[in-house]
C-alpha cells in the first residue's frame, strides 16, 4: 500500500540523493509520484510534509547529528530522510506526535529495512524527550537558518544588513499573488468577485494588478480562472512589464519567456504592442507559454531558439523592448522552492554567470538606438546581478542604464534588488533584481 509518508520519501530521494546522484527539482519529483496516491488527503499531506522536511533540513539535520550514535551509511540514505520527515512532523507540522513516530519508523519496514524501525522510533523518541537542549543548541548555531554554509556565507558578504532576512525569509512559507487581467475587469471589480466566493484577499503589491490572498488556493476556485480573468504571479515578478513599459506599435522580444507569466503580462499591460516574441531554448516549456496566451486569449510569436545564437532564429527587424528574464541560480524564491536550497552549488553561479553574460551581450545587438533592455532575475547574489552588468557595460559603449523606481527594494550597484520577505508597507515578494538599459540614439 502507498501511503503519504512512503510517497514522501520517493520525492526526498528524488530530490536529496545519496552524494554523486543526480537530483530532480522538487516541482517534477511531485508532479512524477502525487498522482500514484489515489486520496486526495494523501497527497496533500504528501506536499505539504515534502515542503517542510526541505525548508527545515539544515536544522533537523542539526538535531539527528546530535541523536544519532554513528552516521548513517550512503545506502541507507533512506533510512536517514525517514528520521529527518519524523523530526520535521515532530518540530515544526501540527500532526499528533503519534502518528508522526509510528507510521514514519513503519516505512522502513516496508522498504525492507526492519532493523531501522527501532532506529527511527529511538531517534524520534529521543527527539521530544530532549527537545529544549537540542532547540537551544541550535539557537546557537549557524544550522539555525536552514540553509548551507557557502550560501549564508555569500549572502552575509552581499548582504551585511540584510542577510539574515533573506535567510529568515527563506524559510517561510510565500504568500499567493495573483495579477488581475486588466483587459477584463479592473482590481476592485475582481477583489468584489473573491469577496462573493468567500475568498479573503487585498489589493497589494507595488503594481496596480496585484492582489494577495489571505491563504493560498487551487486556481480552478479563482472566479474566471479557465477565462484568462486571473493569473498566479509573485509581486515581485509583476514589476518587469511594468517596469519595460512597453507602448503602442513596439516590437517585443521576451528572450527567455517560459513559462510565459511576463509575456503575458506585457501584453495585457499595452494591448496595442505591435508584436511580442516569445523566445526560450526549451521546447517543452514553451508549451506552457502556449497554454498561458490562450487560457487569456492572447498572442504573441513563439520561437524556440538559444538567445545566444540570433542568426538560428532572428528576422533582422530590431526590437523597441527586449526583457531578458534570465535563467539563474533562482536563490531569491527558495520559499517557493525549498529544494533550492540544497540542490544549487557554489560552481552553478559561475556558471550560470557566463550565461547571463552572454545572452545580454547577444540581445543587446537586437535592441534599436533609443531601445530599452530590462535585465532581470530571480537571485539575490550580485554576481548574477549588478556584477554582470557592469562588466558588460565595460564592453560596449552605448548603453546606459537608467534610474528606477526608489518606492521598492534596495539600492544594488547599476539595478534595484527585491529581497524576499515583508518590506515596511507589507509588500511581500520574491527576490529579484532589475536593471534597466537604455541603447544610445547614434
Ligand atoms: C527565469 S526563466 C524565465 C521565466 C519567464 N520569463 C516567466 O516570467 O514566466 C528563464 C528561462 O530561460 C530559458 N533559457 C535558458 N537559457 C536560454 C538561452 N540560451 N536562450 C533562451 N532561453 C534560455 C530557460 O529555459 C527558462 O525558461
Amino acid at each position: 500500500m502507498k501511503t503519504a509518508r512512503l510517497t514522501c520519501l520517493r520525492v526526498l530521494l528524488a530530490t536529496s540523493p545519496a552524494k554523486g546522484k543526480k537530483s530532480m527539482s522538487l516541482d517534477a519529483a511531485l508532479a512524477n509520484y502525487l498522482p500514484k496516491l489515489e486520496e486526495s488527503r494523501d497527497r496533500a499531506l504528501t506536499q505539504r510534509l515534502a515542503y517542510a522536511t526541505l525548508r527545515w533540513l539544515g536544522a533537523t539535520e542539526y538535531f539527528s547529528g546530535k541523536l544519532l550514535k554513528k552516521p548513517l551509511k550512503n545506502k541507507d540514505r533512506d533510512i536517514y530522510l525517514l528520521i529527518q520527515l519524523g523530526l520535521v512532523q515532530l518540530w515544526r507540522e501540527e500532526i499528533p506526535a503519534h502518528a508522526a513516530v509510528h507510521e514514519t519508523a513503519a516505512v522502513a519496514r516496508g522498504l525492507g529495512k526492519p532493523w531501522a524501525v527501532s532506529l527511527i522510533n529511538g531517534v524520534l523518541r529521543n527527539f521530544q524527550r530532549q527537545r529544549e537542549i537540542l532547540e537551544a543548541g541550535l539557537a546557537q548555531s549557524p544550522a539555525r537558518w536552514s540553509s548551507p554554509d557557502w550560501l549564508i556565507q555569500r549572502l552575509q558578504a552581499a548582504w551585511p544588513k540584510h542577510w539574515q532576512a533573506i535567510l529568515s525569509a527563506n524559510n517561510q512559507q510565500a504568500p499567493m499573488w495573483l495579477r488581475v487581467n486588466l483587459i477584463k475587469h479592473s482590481r476592485e471589480d475582481y477583489l468584489k468577485q473573491l469577496q462573493a466566493e468567500g475568498i479573503a484577499a487585498t489589493a497589494g503589491g507595488w503594481t496596480k494588478a496585484a492582489i494577495r490572498l489571505e491563504q493560498a488556493c487551487p486556481v480552478n476556485r479563482l472566479p474566471g480562472f479557465s477565462e484568462g480573468a486571473v493569473s498566479v504571479q509573485d509581486s515581485a515578478a509583476q514589476l518587469a512589464a511594468e517596469i519595460l513599459n512597453p507602448q503602442a506599435g513596439d516590437r517585443v522580444l521576451d528572450a527567455c519567456a517560459a513559462p510565459g507569466s511576463k509575456t503575458c503580462h506585457l501584453l495585457e499591460l499595452e494591448p496595442k504592442i505591435s508584436e511580442v516574441t516569445a523566445l526560450d531554448s526549451s521546447a517543452t516549456r514553451l508549451e506552457r507559454v502556449s497554454e498561458n496566451l490562450q487560457r487569456l486569449n492572447l498572442d504573441a510569436k513563439i520561437l524556440t531558439g538559444d538567445a545566444t545564437k540570433p542568426a538560428d532564429w532572428w528576422d533582422g527587424q530590431t526590437y523597441d523592448r527586449i526583457l531578458l528574464d534570465a535563467p539563474c541560480s533562482s536563490l531569491g524564491v527558495i520559499r517557493r522552492h525549498p529544494d533550492i536550497n540544497w540542490r544549487r552549488q557554489p560552481a552553478d553561479i559561475d556558471t550560470v554567470q557566463q550565461i547571463q553574460f552572454e545572452i545580454l551581450s547577444s540581445c543587446w545587438k537586437l535592441l534599436k538606438p533609443g531601445g530599452k533592455l530590462l535585465y532581470v532575475t530571480c537571485s539575490v547574489l550580485p554576481t548574477e546581478n549588478q556584477a554582470v552588468i557592469e562588466r558588460w557595460l565595460a564592453t560596449v559603449d552605448n548603453a546606459r542604464t537608467l534610474p528606477l523606481s526608489t518606492d521598492w527594494g534596495l539600492s544594488a550597484g547599476t539595478g534595484r534588488q527585491i529581497i524576499p520577505g515583508e518590506d515596511e508597507h507589507g509588500n511581500d515578494g520574491d527576490g529579484f533584481f532589475y536593471c534597466l538599459l537604455e541603447k544610445n540614439n547614434q
